[in-house]
């Protein structure tokens, strides 16, 4: 069958059926299984290339689970944030474009930092996208992150693996008590927590029914874990160390106000590359 009319059909039903970024899709899905990136499927549609019966029928059967739903990185296993690819899958949170802005504010604050071998923690790190990208762009620093979820560690633990040489390390376990034996040397704590309140269900489904709960929920007003975020930080930090906490667009003031109250110091509200506020960071 000629590859353009499958992703052609394929984009067609995924747009009919809501999906953003419905040809994107459906050429990344071919790349998948015929081992192409999407500027060689494009070339490939031009020439006209044909696939197997094997490799139709493949193709299909991976069309069928995006038009149901299932996140295209669910379905590829892979996942991209700034320069890294790393695994993902069920019981772990895909990264997500507006985060590799909070990573960045976190890798400009370590590079800040005066000291030959300056300490990072992350407070949830979900596939790692955060810790590794500190760990492999900022070579001199030291990154430490936990997890909490025991099916998203997994995840984490290859994609650490995957990057071992950078020496970033990782542990299973709350982040309200966690590297206690760090406690007063850290010098910049980032965390991209789960932060949606707990009745305001996501729109997308891929989100909805595919990202892990403990991900997303916050509890009542989805500011649970940014709560223990900031006293984890306060313990962690030496004074003048940088905190750095991704929220929902409609969450800054009230992250801004709980860090006051919790007594940081230059408190700032940042907005992404779209223009929403998304992260704000506190001196300790
Ligand atoms: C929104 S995801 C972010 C994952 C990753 N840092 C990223 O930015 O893509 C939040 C992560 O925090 C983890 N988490 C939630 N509560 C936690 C806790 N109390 N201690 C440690 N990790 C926790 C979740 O399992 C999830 O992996």
């Amino acid at each position: 069958m000629l590859l353009r009319d499958l992703i052609e059909h394929a984009a067609a039903r995924f747009e009919a059926a809501g999906i953003d970024s419905a040809e994107v899709d459906a050429q990344l899905l071919a790349g998948h299984v015929l081992g192409l990136s999407r500027g060689a499927i494009q070339a490939e549609v031009i020439r006209g290339a044909e696939l197997t019966e094997t490799q139709t029928d493949e193709l299909n059967n991976l069309y069928g689970r995006r038009l149901a739903r299932e996140p295209l990185q669910h379905i590829t296993g892979k996942a991209h944030f700034r320069n890294l690819e790393l695994e993902v899958g069920r019981g772990v949170f895909i990264p997500r474009p507006e985060t590799e802005f909070v990573a960045q504010l976190a890798i400009d604050a370590i590079r800040q930092v005066a000291q030959p071998e300056p300490i990072a923690v992350d407070l949830g790190a979900g596939s790692g996208a955060i810790a590794l990208s500190i760990a492999t762009e900022v070579v001199n620093s030291k990154v430490f992150a936990v997890e909490k979820s025991e099916q998203a560690f997994e995840f984490t633990s290859r994609n650490f693996a995957a990057y071992k040489d950078c020496g970033a390390a990782l542990i299973l376990g709350d982040l309200a008590d966690a590297f206690n034996e760090l406690n007063g040397t850290v010098a910049v704590v980032v965390s991209n927590p789960p932060y949606i309140p707990i009745d305001a269900i996501p729109r997308d489904i891929e989100v909805r029914d595919f990202d892990p709960a403990l991900a997303l929920y916050g509890g009542e007003e989805g500011m649970d874990v940014i709560h223990h975020v900031s006293a984890t930080a306060k313990r962690l930090l030496y004074s003048g160390g940088s905190l750095i906490i991704e929220h929902a667009d409609s969450q800054a003031d009230q992250v801004v106000q709980l860090l006051l109250a919790d007594g940081w110091r230059q408190v700032r509200s940042h907005r992404d590359l779209t223009g929403r506020d998304r992260a704000v960071t506190a001196i300790k």
